[in-house]
């Protein structure tokens, strides 16, 4: 299953109902909400009261991403508050098992994280808890920057990881997403596609259809 996940960080948040019923109209099946606390990533985005409310006017599936220090603490409230996945960072974890634990306990999809400089080594051992391994393609805290070409291995690592094992684990892809790297990273083996200039710059609606065609034609799967 391939999705175009697109992050709010990059909507215009003056519009951000209407941007969403957009993307919604247009097919979107999943909606990347990126959460940002200030210490885990140097920025501060959005947090529960947002996702609130836009919960009450969207059926997609709400994928958050929590770029916060120690999210145990957070995970009942985001599952509460309309999360239909919650992905932490390895990084930020003291004890990632348990965090897993208590996203699963939640009852959502279990989405696991790692930065540019951690090696896909560090979570192998959890393939077999998660559903999905979210690769940072640059460094988490700010939307439009350049995707880091390393990252390539590291998808091609873990898919292949993910087959030994026989594994049913999504690959989700987040930042540089554009025109030229999103083949790159399909052609790696990712699956979830997190974009969020790519989607949102110009005109959203028209941008929504042509990247899925995209993507359709790449993965060389009809949606
Ligand atoms: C960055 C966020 C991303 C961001 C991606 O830390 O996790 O989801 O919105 O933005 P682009 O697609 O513009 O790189
Ligand atoms: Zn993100």
């Amino acid at each position: 299953m391939y999705q175009l996940c697109p992050s709010i960080l990059s909507a215009d948040f003056n519009r951000l109902g209407e941007q969403i019923q957009t993307l919604e109209r247009a097919g979107i099946k999943w909606l990347h909400i990126d959460v940002m606390d200030g210490d885990f990533v140097p920025s501060i985005s959005f947090g529960m009261p947002v996702i609130k409310s836009i919960r009450k006017e969207s059926k997609m599936f709400f994928d958050v991403h929590l770029m916060v220090t120690a999210p145990e603490r957070y995970i009942q409230d985001f599952a509460e508050c309309g999360a239909d996945s919650i992905t932490v960072h390895a990084e930020a974890c003291e004890d990632l098992e348990r965090a897993i634990e208590l996203i699963r306990d939640a009852g959502v999809r279990v989405g696991v994280s790692i930065k540019p400089a951690t090696p896909v080594n560090d979570i192998s051992h959890l393939l077999k808890d998660v559903d999905m391994v979210l690769i940072m393609t640059v460094q988490p805290g700010f939307g439009g920057q350049k995707y880091i070409p390393e990252s390539t291995e590291k998808i091609k690592e873990l898919r292949e990881l993910i087959r030994r094992e026989e594994l049913d684990v999504d690959i989700q892809v987040d930042g540089g997403i554009n025109d030229e790297t999103l083949e790159t990273v399909i052609d790696a083996g990712a699956n979830l596609l997190v974009a969020g200039s790519y989607v949102f710059k110009g005109d959203l609606e028209t941008n929504v259809k042509r990247i899925c065609r995209r993507i359709e034609k790449i993965s060389g799967q009809a949606e």
